[in-house]
């Protein structure tokens, strides 16, 4: 494709996608595919010869549209906020179209020094410590392995140059609660700690927040059993409910025992941009890291998340490669991401968080976020106040745990009715939520926070939850 033939073709997809985001609230929210129906209805091999991009773009329009689940609708209430600014989506644009190869400094200065300008300007409107450093990872399962990795090898006095920890003479700890998001247990397994020396804390059955006198329990039976606490993992913002636990209680018990802390705030982190937010984050900077995703609620597209440490030197000392043809004059002086983290090769991921701030501005994406926090509290209130229906965790941030509980209806049965509804709500194509098990039992999350959702749709979404509701047996 030469550049002009690029031109053409790109403002026609650019056309393409301005029209989809302008009729994606008519479109059902789910996606309406069985399993195997698209790669069915693709060919079984490569084209030999040049499709036209007409027939590429029919095709996505046919298959590909009613195969996403769209996030960006304004009845999205599933999972997490995903969205997609479109100036976040034009910076990944620019970023295909410089096509940066960011494996050193050298190799791209410029996708090191705008990664590292707008980390520093995320630090700063999150009112976090200036010591801590930040790298975009792709997700915050990344982040959070590679933070187990630096905290492992904390503990372990880099025993990775050594005999890594088949070495060690008592196993090392990691501790997080039952609440934590299953990339936790699959960053400490990845690491090696070993599910042995996995703890789940228990969590106040109220808020459903780590208990940090069963932590300190936890990590005194530990020591007296000859084994090593080696991490604390804290939720900032648990996936089940929202839930915050403690940091400024669990950083000095950590400390106490030496473990490193490392904070989850995958979702919440954005609300740390709200400075009347921030009380619920207390004691973070105490910690040893801490990943949050621009690209859940803040909006900036997939894939994008803020990796931030303390101890820089530390982490690149456990990352560092450097091998005699990737080396430069330069390397005293500049930032090389690639000891930050685990690839090489880095995307220019930095783009679509600078266009989406400068583009969007800052003002506006703290308006979009304390609307959400509005629109929350009115539907907690609007559920707590109707007979049969209960609120279930604290609503701190933008999430609402329901259920519908008819008189009579309880263990089994209630299981039934509640999967009943939400599937009956899926199914009607005006919005989207999702259940999920909280003690043992099912409820519905209804996670506000799609960019395009006013408080009009969330009147509507709650209509529509008391009419599928009611019509369930
Ligand atoms: C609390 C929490 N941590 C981690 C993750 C994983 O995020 P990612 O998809 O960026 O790995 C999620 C995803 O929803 C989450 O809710």
């Amino acid at each position: 494709m030469t550049p002009e033939e690029f031109r053409l073709a790109g403002h026609r997809l650019i056309d393409w996608v301005a029209d989809l985001r302008e009729r994606v609230p008519d479109l059902p929210v789910g996606a309406q595919v069985r399993p195997g129906q698209i790669r069915e209805a693709l060919p079984a091999h490569a084209p030999q010869a040049p499709e036209p991009l007409a027939a590429v773009l029919a095709d996505l329009d046919r298959l590909v549209v009613p195969g996403i689940t769209h996030t960006n609708h304004p009845g999205f209430y599933g999972w997490f906020p995903s969205n997609a600014a479109l100036a976040s989506v034009l910076g990944d644009i620019a970023s295909g179209g410089l096509a940066a190869l960011g494996i050193t400094w050298q190799s791209a200065p410029a996708l090191t020094e705008v990664e590292q300008v707008v980390t520093e300007w995320l630090r700063e409107l999150c009112g976090l410590d200036p010591a801590w450093r930040g790298a975009i990872q792709d997700t915050a399962s990344t982040g959070t392995l590679v933070a187990m990795l630096a905290a492992r090898e904390r503990a372990s006095g880099r025993s990775q140059h050594g005999g890594g920890l088949q070495s060690l003479p008592a196993p090392l700890v990691v501790y997080s609660s039952a609440q934590a998001h299953s990339s936790v247990p699959k960053a400490v397994l990845l690491a090696g700690f070993g599910s042995d020396n996995l703890r789940f804390v228990d969590v106040d059955p109220t808020s459903y927040a780590m208990d940090p006198n069963a932590l300190e329990a936890a990590m005194a039976a530990d020591v007296a059993a000859g084994r090593q606490p080696a991490a604390v993992i804290a939720a900032l913002g648990t996936t089940g409910t929202t839930a915050f636990d403690p940091v400024a209680q669990i950083v000095p018990i950590a400390q106490r025992y030496g473990a490193w802390v490392h904070v989850d705030a995958a979702m919440a982190g954005s609300a740390m941009i709200l400075p009347e937010m921030r009380h619920l984050f207390a004691g973070v900077d105490g910690a040893d890291s801490l990943v949050w995703n621009p690209h859940k609620w803040l909006g900036t597209i997939l894939d994008c998340s803020l990796l931030y440490v303390r101890d820089v030197d530390h982490l690149v000392a456990c990352m560092s490669t450097t091998p005699s043809y990737l080396r430069s004059a330069a390397d005293d002086e500049v930032v090389q991401y690639k000891d930050w983290g685990i690839p090489l090769g880095r995307r220019f991921r930095a783009l679509k968080l600078w266009f989406h701030l400068r583009l969007e501005g800052v003002d506006a994406i703290q308006q979009r976020l304390r609307r959400d926090l509005e629109n929350a509290q009115w539907l907690a209130e609007a559920v707590a106040a109707q007979p049969d229906w209960r609120i279930l965790a604290p609503v701190d941030l933008q999430t609402v745990c329901v259920r519908h509980e008819p008189p009579g209806c309880a263990g089994e049965d209630l299981d039934r009715h509640t999967l009943a509804w939400a599937d009956a709500v899926n199914a009607g194509g005006r919005a989207f939520v999702s259940p999920s098990m909280l003690d043992g039992r099912w409820m519905v999350r209804i996670s506000i926070g799609a960019e395009a959702t006013q408080r009009a749709d969330v009147e509507a979404l709650w209509a529509l939850l008391r009419q599928e509701a009611s019509a369930t047996p």
